[in-house]
């Protein structure tokens, strides 16, 4: 594997979440392998959970890490190609891509959809910029429309948990103040379709997602109807893809509470985080046994442990 941005650069998902389980049980075990290696961490955008899993997991590897937040600790950069340059933005992505790579040997980005335009998104402008120009593996940390390593440990957390080979998993919108990407929904609907679990979504009218992430899915707009007999709940919020980047409903009604959670068949509560508290889940449910949300942030460290063990051994 040279570059991670998505489960299409896993060539065996399975032997994949092998590694992770193996790290996992063995944190130690690989401290050699990226021993006079550096990985420069990239942020575009705020975190908590990928900041601290991604350098965590580097650094397990025996790596040297660098952290840098764009348009805070460095130049503001300009991202645009073929403009005049004579604003606030001194320095290109163009020159600074190339010039990070050549202080490391593997480049994390995390840079959010900004919602100014579909296309720009959804053709990843800045991840595009860094796997062309960096000379060197990039491993995205969230990007505009995927975010490849919060699925990886979606997917291990449920391996973990499932009681059943194919689990019913259902994908819920939820409400939210603030108008989030689709990054992690479609990240989330990819990953658990290579899976081959059985997979339902369920949103309001017009929070269709792109239809690229839905290919084989129907919509049940019917949240109650769709958590019955559900064994994990995976709720998020996101803005409209068909209205590009609008909030459509402030909905309460979506908020998951334990009424819902009693439709399921014992679903474990599954969200990325950071969560909204009584918008997206109640109180009582997120802190109920049956809330496995820490868990999934733990699994984020075996995670990008088993993509970065993978990338150096492939990139020696
Ligand atoms: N889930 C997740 O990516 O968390 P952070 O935004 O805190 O990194």
């Amino acid at each position: 594997m040279r570059h991670f941005t998505s489960v299409n650069d896993i060539p065996d998902l399975k032997k994949a979440l092998e590694t992770a389980f193996d790290v996992k049980s063995n944190p130690s075990a690989y401290a050699h392998l990226g021993k006079g290696k550096t990985m420069v961490l990239i942020f575009f955008n705020s975190s908590l959970r990928t900041r601290l899993s991604t350098q965590k997991a580097a650094m397990n590897l025996g790596m040297n890490t660098m952290v840098l937040n764009i348009n805070e600790d460095s130049w503001q950069l300009e991202t645009e190609l073929g403009v005049v340059m004579d604003g606030n933005k001194p320095e290109h992505l163009r020159e600074a891509v190339p010039v990070i790579g050549a202080y490391c040997d593997i480049i994390g980005v995390r840079s959010f959809a900004r919602f100014e335009s579909r296309e720009d998104d959804y053709g990843e402008k800045i991840l595009s910029q860094f796997t062309d120009y960096a000379g060197v593996p990039i491993v995205s940390m969230e990007a505009a429309i995927r975010h490849p390593l919060q699925s990886f440990a979606d997917l291990m957390t449920i391996e973990e948990l499932k009681t059943r080979e194919k689990p019913r998993v259902v994908l819920t919108w939820a409400p939210h103040p603030r108008a989030l990407p689709q990054a992690v929904p479609n990240s989330f609907l990819e990953w658990m379709r290579k899976a081959g679990y059985d997979l339902v979504v369920t949103h309001p009218e017009g929070y269709e997602l792109a239809p690229q992430f839905m290919e084989g899915l129907t919509v049940e707009y019917d949240q109650d109807k769709a958590f019955e007999g559900a064994d994990f709940i995976y709720a998020k919020n996101w803005a409209s893809y068909t209205h590009y980047g609008q909030i459509l409903s402030h909905d309460r009604s979506w908020t998951v509470d334990s009424r819902k959670m009693e439709r399921t068949d014992n679903a474990r509560f599954m969200h990325c985080l950071p969560v909204r508290r009584n918008m997206i889940v109640t109180d009582e449910v997120i802190d109920s046994p049956a809330s496995v949300v820490i868990r999934e942030a733990a699994n984020r460290e075996w995670a990008a442990m088993a993509v970065l063990k993978m990338i150096l051994e492939d990139n020696q």
